[in-house]
C-alpha cells in the first residue's frame, strides 16, 4: 500500500514552541550564564545599595513600545540580578528566609516549565501525586496520622484556612448565613503572634476585636495560667472561645508556645489548637522536636513553611489538618464541570482549596527533600539551631554587645553599647542602616518593649561558624567608628 503524502507530514508535531523559532537557545544560553554567575560568583555584598531614584534611574523600569533586541533582553535580565538582594548570600541574616537549595532551584525552574495549575489531576498528574505524597508524609512526621493538607501561598494564608476551617467546624451555619453579633466567638494568641491571624479574623467576619492576645512570658511564649483564666473570663462573660493559635518560632524572639499544656487545655474547653509553624515548623525534622514541639500530634491544624528552614525557594507553604475531610468540607459548590469532573479515580485536589488556580509548590519540595532526605534535613535543621547557639555565645563574649533576650531557637536578638553615645535606639538604628547600605551585611531590627533591638536570624544551612564571626567583625568593627565619629549621629541630644 503506498502512503499517499500530504502537507500534514511537513506541519510541525505541535509539541515544539513557535514562538521564538531561534531565540530559545541562544537566550537560554545567556540567561543562564548570567543566573549560574549571579548564583556563584564570590561577591563581598549581598547588595549593591541605591536609593529608590538612583535605582529607578539605573535600570530601565518602565516596559518599552517597542520589544527588545536578544542581547537587551539579556542585559536586562542581568541588570535585575545585579540589583538584587542576594539572599543565598552567607551576610543575608535580614529575613525568616535565606540560603540556595540546589534541587529547589531546579524544582523551581521545572514547574515553570510544565506551567501548569493544581487544581485537576489532568493538567497536574505528576504534580497531584507528589503533593499527596508530600502531604502524607509531612502529616505522618506531624503525627495526623489521617491527616490531610495543601500547599498554599504562604503561611498567612495557612493561618486563614487554619481560622477558617475551625470556624466552619464550630459554627457550621456560618458558612451559609455568617455569623450573628449574639454568637461573640474568640480567638486567643499570645502577644508575639503574627499579625495575619487578627487579619485573618477580620478576613472571615469575626472581627478583629475577638482576637485576644495573651501577655506571653519575658521568653516570648505563651502562659498558659493566663490562657486558662482568660477562657473562663470569656466564658462569663457569653462568649465562644473556639480557635487558639500556638506559635512555633515567634516572628520576632523565635520563642515556642507550649503546645503540650495549650493541648490539654483546648482539649477541655473544646477548643481548635492550631500551631503556626510558619517560622520554626521546620524544627519538627531535627532531634529538637521533643525541646521545641513536644505535643505537636495534639493540635488540629499546622502550618509548616518549607521556604523558611528547609530553604526552599518562596512560596512553598502547607497546612496540615488532622481530620480528614475537613478542607474538603471549607469549599462551598465546586459545581464547575468546566473544571472538576468528579473522576473518583482521579482525585482533584483543587476540591480543598479555595484557590482555583494554584501554584505548583510541592514539587520543589519533593525534589530536595529527595535529594538530601529526611536524615539530611534532620542534620541541616540541627545544624540552624547549633549555629545560634554559637552566635549567642558570640554575643556574651563580645565586648559592647548585650543579649536582650536569652535565645529561643533561631533568632539572636541584640544591640551595641557604645560608649560616647546614650541614646541606644537611634545608635543600634543608625549602625544597622550603615551596615545594610554598606552592602556587607543585612540584619534586621525591631522592637522589645521600647528597646531596640537588632535580631540576627539563623536559616541558611551553608553557613559556618567563620560567616558568624565576620558578621560580628563587620559590625563590632562598624559599631566602634561609629561610635568615635564625632557627628555619626545625626540630631542626637
Ligand atoms: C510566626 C509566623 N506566622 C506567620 C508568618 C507568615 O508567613 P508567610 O510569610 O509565609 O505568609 C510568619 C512570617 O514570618 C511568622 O513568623
Amino acid at each position: 500500500m503506498t502512503i499517499k503524502k500530504d502537507n500534514r507530514a511537513t506541519l510541525p508535531s505541535g509539541n515544539g514552541i513557535d514562538s521564538y523559532p531561534r531565540e530559545m537557545e541562544r537566550v537560554l544560553d545567556g540567561v543562564w550564564k548570567n543566573v549560574k554567575a549571579y548564583l556563584t560568583e564570590d561577591s563581598n555584598l549581598v547588595v549593591k545599595y541605591h536609593d529608590r531614584a538612583n535605582l529607578r534611574e539605573k535600570m530601565d523600569i518602565a516596559p518599552g513600545i517597542d520589544g527588545l533586541s536578544e542581547e537587551e533582553f539579556r542585559k536586562t535580565v542581568e541588570n535585575y540580578l545585579r540589583h538584587s538582594v542576594r539572599t543565598h548570600h552567607k551576610q543575608f541574616f535580614n529575613q525568616l528566609f535565606g540560603g540556595f537549595n540546589l534541587p529547589a532551584f531546579v524544582g523551581e525552574v521545572i514547574t515553570a516549565a510544565s506551567n501548569t495549575s493544581m487544581y485537576t489531576y489532568e493538567v497536574a498528574p505528576a504534580a497531584t501525586l507528589i503533593e499527596e505524597a508530600m502531604v502524607r508524609e509531612m502529616c505522618r512526621i506531624t503525627g495526623y496520622d489521617d491527616g490531610e493538607g495543601l500547599f498554599l501561598t504562604g503561611g498567612s494564608n495557612g493561618n486563614l484556612i487554619a481560622l477558617f476551617s475551625a470556624r466552619n467546624k464550630m459554627f457550621p451555619q456560618a458558612k451559609k448565613h455568617g455569623l450573628d453579633r449574639e454568637t461573640r466567638p474568640v480567638v486567643f494568641t499570645s502577644d508575639q503572634s503574627h499579625y495575619s491571624i487578627k487579619t485573618a479574623a477580620n478576613v472571615l467576619g469575626l472581627g478583629t476585636e475577638s482576637v485576644i492576645r495573651l501577655e506571653s512570658d519575658e521568653f516570648g511564649r505563651m502562659k498558659t495560667d493566663a490562657f486558662l483564666k482568660e477562657i473562663e473570663r470569656a466564658k462569663e462573660n457569653g462568649q465562644q472561645p473556639f480557635f487558639a493559635v500556638a506559635t512555633c518560632g515567634t516572628t520576632l524572639k523565635g520563642a515556642f508556645d507550649p503546645i503540650e499544656e495549650m493541648a490539654a487545655i483546648c482539649s477541655e474547653h473544646n477548643i481548635w489548637l492550631h500551631a503556626d509553624g510558619s517560622f520554626g515548623g521546620s524544627v519538627v525534622l531535627s532531634d529538637y522536636r521533643d525541646q521545641y514541639l513536644k505535643g505537636l500530634e495534639k493540635t488540629d491544624s499546622f502550618v509548616w513553611n518549607p521556604h523558611k528552614l528547609m530553604n526552599i525557594p518562596l512560596i512553598c507553604s502547607a497546612l496540615l489538618v488532622k481530620e480528614n475531610g475537613r478542607l474538603h468540607d471549607n469549599i462551598t459548590d465546586v459545581n464547575t464541570d468546566y473544571i472538576f469532573h468528579h473522576n473518583e479515580e482521579e482525585r482533584d485536589l483543587g476540591e480543598k482549596s479555595i484557590q482555583c488556580g494554584r501554584r505548583v509548590d510541592a514539587v520543589k519540595l519533593w525534589l530536595a527533600w529527595k535529594y538530601h532526605g529526611t536524615d539530611g534535613y534532620r542534620k541541616r535543621i540541627n545544624k540552624l539551631l547549633e549555629l545560634a547557639t554559637y552566635a549567642e555565645k558570640k554575643v556574651k563574649q563580645t565586648n559592647r554587645l548585650e543579649l536582650m533576650t536569652a535565645r529561643q531557637s533561631l533568632t539572636v536578638c541584640f544591640r551595641y553599647l557604645p560608649k560616647h553615645h546614650k541614646d541606644l535606639n537611634q545608635f543600634n538604628l543608625k549602625l544597622r542602616e550603615n551596615l545594610r547600605k554598606s552592602g556587607k551585611t543585612m540584619v534586621n531590627f525591631s522592637h522589645i518593649g521600647s528597646e531596640l533591638t537588632i535580631r540576627l536570624v539563623i536559616v541558611n544551612p551553608d553557613l559556618e561558624k567563620s560567616d558568624i564571626d565576620r558578621f560580628f567583625d563587620y559590625l563590632t568593627t562598624e559599631g566602634s567608628k561609629l561610635d568615635h565619629a564625632e557627628n555619626g549621629l545625626k540630631n542626637e541630644q
